[in-house]
C-alpha cells in the first residue's frame, strides 16, 4: 500500500467548537501521521483561490464567506491510503447523511458549515498541499 499525502483542514465551526484536539486524535488513532500544520485566517483571495474549481456552484459565495469566518487549521497527513482513509474519516459532505462515528456527524453543524475539508484524489492533494505549503 502507497504511503500518500493529504490536505487536511479544520473548519471555522469546529474551531469555535473547541474541537481542534478531538480531530486530530481521530486522524492520530486512524494512524495517519500530523507532518506541517498552520492556524491562520484564510483571506477572502485565498479561500476564492483554494476553491477555485467551484466558482461556478450556487454556493460558492457562502463557502468563501464561511470558510473566511474564523481561523481555520491546515494540516498535511500521512500515511497509507491517507486520502480516502481520511476521506472516511470525514464522513459524508453534508452531516446529516454522514456516518455513526465520522467527524463530520460528531462536529458538523450543516452542510456548509462542515467541520473539515479533505482532498478528494491524489492529484487534489498535491495541488493543495502546494497552496498552503510551498515548497
Ligand atoms: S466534496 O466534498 O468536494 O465532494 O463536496 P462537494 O459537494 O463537491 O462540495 C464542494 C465544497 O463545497 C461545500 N459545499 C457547500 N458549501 C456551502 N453551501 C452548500 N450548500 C454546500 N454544498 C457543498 C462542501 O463542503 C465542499 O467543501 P470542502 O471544503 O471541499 O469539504
Amino acid at each position: 500500500m502507497a504511503i500518500e499525502r493529504t490536505l487536511s483542514i479544520i473548519k471555522p465551526d469546529a474551531v469555535a467548537k473547541n474541537a481542534i484536539g478531538a480531530i486530530l486524535s481521530r486522524f492520530e488513532q486512524a494512524g495517519l501521521k500530523v507532518v506541517a500544520m498552520q492556524m491562520k485566517s484564510l483571506s477572502k483571495e485565498e479561500a476564492e483561490g483554494f476553491y477555485a474549481e467551484h466558482k461556478e456552484r450556487p454556493f460558492f459565495a457562502d463557502l468563501v464567506a464561511f470558510m473566511t469566518s474564523g481561523p481555520v487549521v491546515v494540516q498535511v497527513l500521512e500515511g497509507e491510503n491517507a486520502v480516502r482513509l481520511n476521506r472516511d474519516l470525514m464522513g459524508a459532505t453534508n452531516p446529516k447523511e454522514a456516518a455513526e462515528g465520522t467527524i463530520r456527524r460528531d462536529f458538523a453543524t450543516s452542510i456548509d458549515a462542515n467541520a473539515v475539508h479533505g482532498s478528494d484524489s491524489p492529484e487534489s492533494a498535491a495541488r493543495e498541499i502546494a497552496y498552503f505549503f510551498p515548497g
